[in-house]
């Protein structure tokens, strides 16, 4: 069976990607499946947080046609990943100028099948490489921060995945948006209550990602939160979003 592709995006910085590709990628590992994940940001964030510094091939090599994408995967503790690696940002300015420019990871996920999951690890714009995820992707996922600003950085989003659907991707659709970095404590205001309500309920999921600090200590020891410490609430959470997240068709 195919893989389902889902992209990580957020355009806004620091919330929660990386962190959500690789622990809900874990969690679902965990639970069985056989999950490959794409470090797609230039900044190469979650290759370094499990451990990879150096690797002999990247997603730019992939890219360039110097490697094939099933040459490029690495294994570690059970999840399969394709490094990333500054050169992405070279690799984001040679496509501008090729015909087929916002297809080249969809080609690229051609070659390899046998995955229950491919879960991209989005940079924080809505850059050519993004629409490359967008393309290729079946669904994407959203994490969210509580926060006045981050909301409105929202709406911008699920236009671009209306675009994307309309011009390039007629499969493509909104997985849900996950509540990550959630602070109990805190009282939300109102104005995102009911913003949240009026405009996204049905994509909220029921499991939200709290605060802790482990899911931030786990990158120093190149592993997801799961395997780092798996009683932390970090894991847990992540752990009921990936059942969560495996019901929805
Ligand atoms: N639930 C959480 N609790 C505590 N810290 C968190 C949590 N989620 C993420 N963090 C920390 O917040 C920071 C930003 O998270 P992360 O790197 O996942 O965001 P990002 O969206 O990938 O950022 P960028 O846009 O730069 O790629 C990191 O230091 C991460 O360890
Ligand atoms: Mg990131």
């Amino acid at each position: 069976m195919a893989a389902t592709i889902v992209s990580v995006i957020n355009q806004k910085g620091g919330t929660g990607k990386t962190t959500t590709t690789i622990n809900l990628g874990s969690a679902l590992q965990k639970l069985g499946k056989r999950v490959l994940l794409i470090d797609l940001d230039p900044q190469a964030n979650l290759s370094y947080s499990l451990g990879i510094t150096e690797p002999a091939c990247t997603l730019a090599d992939v890219f360039s046609g110097k490697d094939k994408l099933a040459d490029c995967i690495q294994e570690r503790n059970g999840l399969f990943v394709a490094p990333g690696t500054n050169d992405l940002v070279d690799v984001e300015i040679s496509l501008v100028n090729h015909e087929e420019r916002e297809r080249f990871l969809q080609h690229m996920f051609e070659e390899v099948q046998d995955f229950d999951y491919i879960l991209i690890d989005c940079p924080p714009s809505l850059s050519l490489l993004t629409v490359n995820a967008l393309a290729a992707s079946n669904e994407v996922l959203i994490p969210l921060q509580m926060e006045v600003l981050t909301l409105q950085g929202l709406g911008q989003i699920l236009n671009t995945v209306q675009q994307i659907k309309k011009n390039l991707n007629e499969k493509l659709k909104v997985k849900g948006i996950v509540v990550v970095m959630y602070d109990k404590r805190r009282k939300l205001s109102s104005e995102i209550e009911d913003y949240l309500k009026e405009n996204v309920d049905e994509y909220i999921f029921q499991q939200r990602i709290r605060l802790n600090v482990k899911l931030a200590e786990a990158p120093s020891f190149g592993q997801s939160v799961l395997d780092y410490d798996a009683a932390s609430y970090g894991a847990k959470d992540y752990l009921g979003l990936a059942k969560e997240f495996i019901t929805i068709p």
